[in-house]
C-alpha cells in the first residue's frame, strides 16, 4: 500500500503517566513508552496536557519534543496558558479539546459553533507558528461547518459514543453512531478538512472506522496502554496496526 493511502496511527501515551503518577515518582516514563511506540509502528505520538496535570506533565512535553523522531500531536484545552505552551514548543499538530475538571476523560466534542469568534482568534497564532490545528468534535454537521469556518485544517471525530454503545451491547445505537461518523467523515472531506478519529477505540471497534476512506489518522491510547499489560506495548500496537491495515486494505480493494 502506498503511504498516501495509509491510515496513520497516533498512539496516546497519557495513561503511562497516569500509572507513574499513582506513585508520584518517575516510573514508568511516558517518553520511553513513546519511543517504544514509534519503534512498533506508531506514526505519531499524542499527549494531552490537562489543566490539572493529572497525567502528562510539562516536563513530559519537553521530553517528548526532544526525544521523538516523528510528529507530536499536542492535545490541549483552548486556554491562554496552553496556547503559550504550544507556541513555545511548536509541535507538529495541536488538537483542541474541551476540558472539564470533573470529567474522567474527554467526554464530548468541542462546542465550536457557539464559540466561533473566540476559537478563530485562538487558533490563528498556532497556525501562523506552523502547527496543524485539529478540532476534536462530535459527528455533527454544525460543528464541522464551524470548524471549517474558523480555519482549522483538521477535525478529529469523537468515536466515544460509538465505542460505548458497542461495549454496552446497544448494537442499533452503535450502528447509528457509525453511520453518522461515516456520513460526517465524507462531509468534512468535501469541505477540504482532513479527517481524524479517536476515543475509546479497541481491537473490537477499530476496523469499521479504519475502513472509512476519508479518515487519515486514528488516535488511540487507553486500550493500547491497558493491553500492553497483557502482551507488551510493542505487540499491542502491532496488532492494532494490523487490524487497521486489514480494514483499509478491504476498503481499497472494494474501491478498486
Ligand atoms: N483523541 C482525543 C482528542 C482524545 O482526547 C483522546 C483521549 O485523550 C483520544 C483520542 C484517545 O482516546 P483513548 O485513550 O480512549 O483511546
Amino acid at each position: 500500500m502506498s503511504d498516501a493511502g495509509k491510515l496513520r496511527l497516533g498512539v496516546n501515551i497519557d495513561h503511562v503517566a497516569t500509572v507513574r503518577n499513582a506513585r508520584g515518582g518517575a516510573y514508568p516514563d511516558p517518553v520511553r513508552a513513546a519511543k517504544l511506540a514509534e519503534a512498533a509502528g506508531a506514526d505519531g505520538i499524542t499527549a494531552h496536557l490537562r489543566e490539572d496535570r493529572r497525567h502528562i506533565s510539562d516536563a513530559d512535553i519537553d521530553g517528548l519534543m526532544a526525544a521523538l523522531k516523528g510528529p507530536l500531536n499536542f492535545e490541549m484545552a483552548a486556554t491562554d496558558e496552553m496556547q503559550k505552551i504550544a507556541l513555545r514548543h511548536k509541535p507538529h499538530a495541536v488538537c483542541i479539546v474541551p476540558e472539564k475538571r470533573e470529567e474522567r476523560t474527554t467526554e464530548g466534542g468541542l462546542e465550536v459553533a457557539r464559540e466561533e469568534n473566540r476559537l478563530a482568534h485562538f487558533i490563528a497564532p498556532l497556525r501562523e507558528a506552523g502547527c496543524r490545528v485539529s478540532i476534536f468534535i462530535a459527528a455533527d454537521k454544525r460543528q464541522i461547518e464551524a470548524a471549517h469556518r474558523i480555519g482549522a485544517e483538521v477535525i478529529e471525530l469523537h468515536t466515544g459514543a460509538y465505542c460505548d454503545a458497542h461495549a454496552e451491547g446497544h448494537f442499533e445505537e452503535r450502528d447509528r453512531e457509525l453511520d453518522s461518523l461515516r456520513e460526517m467523515s465524507a462531509f468534512a472531506q468535501s469541505l477540504g478538512l482532513e479527517v481524524h478519529a479517536g476515543h475509546g477505540l479497541t481491537y473490537d471497534t477499530v476496523k469499521p472506522v479504519a475502513a472509512f476512506p476519508e479518515v487519515m489518522e486514528l488516535n488511540i491510547g487507553h486500550f493500547l496502554i491497558g493491553e500492553s499489560i497483557f502482551r507488551g506495548l510493542g505487540p499491542a500496537i502491532e496488532e492494532m496496526r494490523r487490524l487497521m491495515d486489514e480494514a483499509r486494505g478491504d476498503t481499497l480493494r472494494s474501491a478498486g
